[in-house]
């Protein structure tokens, strides 16, 4: 190195000073550390310094509110953040505020190294605009501080300022829908409309309406003109779900599009240009569809400019804690009771093998909520509901489960759980209850809340039905569909 780079440092914690230092002087720079933002802002002003990194959480002020001030007083000076917070809002707010680089802790020095490098050689790119509102306490999208999913924020978080088309593989229920969410809501087109499509679930024939619309009597049955999801996301995204099971002539004609950027309704003559952010996401490997001639490989390259793979839950063990509560606390927000995890049950979740990922945890939770009485669930009644729910190896050799096959299922994992809880009283009613709940809100629903069609669809005196509605507390909606 001809001309030695000054690097500035700041992070109250002196460890890290001190390997920085270490680390930034054995490659052969110049460092000047910190453990106060003060200091930090004094040199910035005084023009010193070829970098910053700086650290979030600093006694004086935040690492992450100085990033639009020191690009304010000198935009050529980039900003490496690290944090030991490494939440996704942590990455996105780094983006977003104009940070070249976000660094979880702990990190590798040779990661550091290479970022640094990269820092005072790339070359400049247009800074994205300064975040308006970030109120803090905003809710995390995406959960979990595993390894893994600290490279899906920096990923999503450095997307938030491009428009590049994105691939997200991996297995069902790791959150693919989530992120392609998360990619819309803090990116450049957040004002504009998200819309998803699944190829997965319409109908072959119907797909190219779907997606590029149809005019009046393009085929028997378009009795209107019909607006394709390429216009509705004008201006937004566009979420191509399960984008493995589109059929090969949409797969030519989506191709089509992404390569002339217009497109044509169905029956329709006039090009319309396409404005939309593309996400795609499947669980299906694809390179093994294109080996097997079920997907295009031009296609295939178009779209996945940059791909993202989530981990499976398995490999992301350590998320569990952390996803587990996040998924209690939103059962609570939906109504559901109130519930903790102790620490029996947490080392039996870390056991269980995930095959349903993130949703099937999710779903775990929810059940555990309604299910159980006790505030505090043990690992007897996760175990006890994780091998009710087990999948059975061929699904299509079951018979369908009974509704007294269901019942007693759930009757027994709640009667297992109560083996040190409290004694249960009522259970008849209790149990009663749960049936003649959903029953009635069937009932009600099917008949647009009307209580006479109801109590005569149920067999029941309309006084009995009335009262019945009163004692389960149940809302009483006209005209609901
Ligand atoms: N990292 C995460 N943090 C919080 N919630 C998550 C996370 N990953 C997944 N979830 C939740 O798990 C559920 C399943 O996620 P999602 O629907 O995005 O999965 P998917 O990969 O699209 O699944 P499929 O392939 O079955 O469509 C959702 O309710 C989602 O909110
Ligand atoms: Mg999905």
């Amino acid at each position: 190195m001809t001309d030695t780079r000054t690097i500035l440092v700041a992070d109250d914690d002196r460890a890290i000073r001190t390997v920085l230092s270490q680390a930034l002087g054995r490659a052969g720079y110049t460092v000047r550390a910190t453990s106060s933002a003060a200091t930090l802002w004094r040199w910035v002003e005084e023009g010193t310094g070829d970098l910053v990194i700086t650290d979030v959480i600093m006694p004086d002020e935040n690492g992450l509110d100085l990033v639009p001030r020191i690009k304010r007083v000198r935009p050529e000076l980039r900003v490496v953040v690290m944090s030991a917070q490494s939440t996704f809002m942590t990455a996105v707010k780094a983006a977003q505020r104009g940070a070249f680089e976000y660094l979880p802790k702990p990190f590798d020095l040779k990661e550091l190294l290479a970022v640094v490098a990269r820092a005072l050689t790339a070359p400049a790119l247009p800074q994205p605009r300064e975040e308006d509102a970030d109120g803090e306490g905003e809710r995390l999208p995406l959960v979990g501080r595993s390894p893994a999913m600290q490279e899906i924020y920096r990923t999503v978080a450095r997307l938030t300022t491009t428009d590049l088309t994105v691939m997200i593989t991996g297995e069902s229920g790791t959150g693919k829908e989530l992120v392609a969410r998360a990619l819309h809501d803090y990116g450049r087109r957040r004002t504009g409309p998200f819309v998803a499509i699944n190829m997965a679930a319409i109908p072959r024939e119907l797909i190219e309406s779907e997606l590029f619309g149809h005019e009046r009597g393009a085929f028997t049955g378009a009795l209107a003109r019909g607006v394709g999801r390429f216009e509705q996301a004008a201006g937004g995204t566009l979420f191509l779900d399960e984008i493995g099971d589109m059929p090969p002539e949409a797969q030519t004609r989506l191709l089509r599009v992404l390569q002339e950027g217009e497109f044509t309704t169905v029956g329709g003559r006039n090009p319309i240009k396409a404005n939309v952010r593309i996400v795609a996401a499947t669980h299906r490997d694809l390179r093994q569809a294109i080996r097997q001639g079920l997907f295009r490989e031009d296609l295939f390259y178009r779209l996945n400019v940059v791909p993202i793979r989530l981990p499976p839950l398995r490999e992301r063990l350590e998320d569990i804690p952390l996803l587990a509560k996040h998924f209690l606390d939103r059962a609570k927000a939906s109504g559901l009771p109130a519930k903790q995890l102790d620490q029996g049950a947490v080392e039996r979740l870390r056991q269980h093998s995930w095959p349903g990922n993130a949703r099937e945890l999710e779903n775990l939770m929810r059940r555990l909520a309604a299910l159980y009485p006790q505030e505090v669930i043990g690992a007897d009644a996760v175990a006890a509901e994780l091998t009710e729910a087990a999948p059975i190896a061929d699904p299509e050799a079951r018979s369908p489960e009974t509704l007294e096959q269901a019942v007693e299922r759930h009757l027994s994992s709640f009667v297992a759980a109560q083996k040190d809880g409290l004694p249960v009283r009522d259970l008849y009613e209790r149990v009663l209850a749960e049936v003649e709940r959903p029953l009635l809100r069937l009932a009600l629903s099917a008949t647009r809340g009307n209580q006479i069609k109801a109590a005569a669809m149920l067999g029941l005196n309309r006084n009995t039905l009335r009262k019945k509605i009163r004692e389960l507390d149940l809302p009483v909606v006209r005209g609901l569909s």
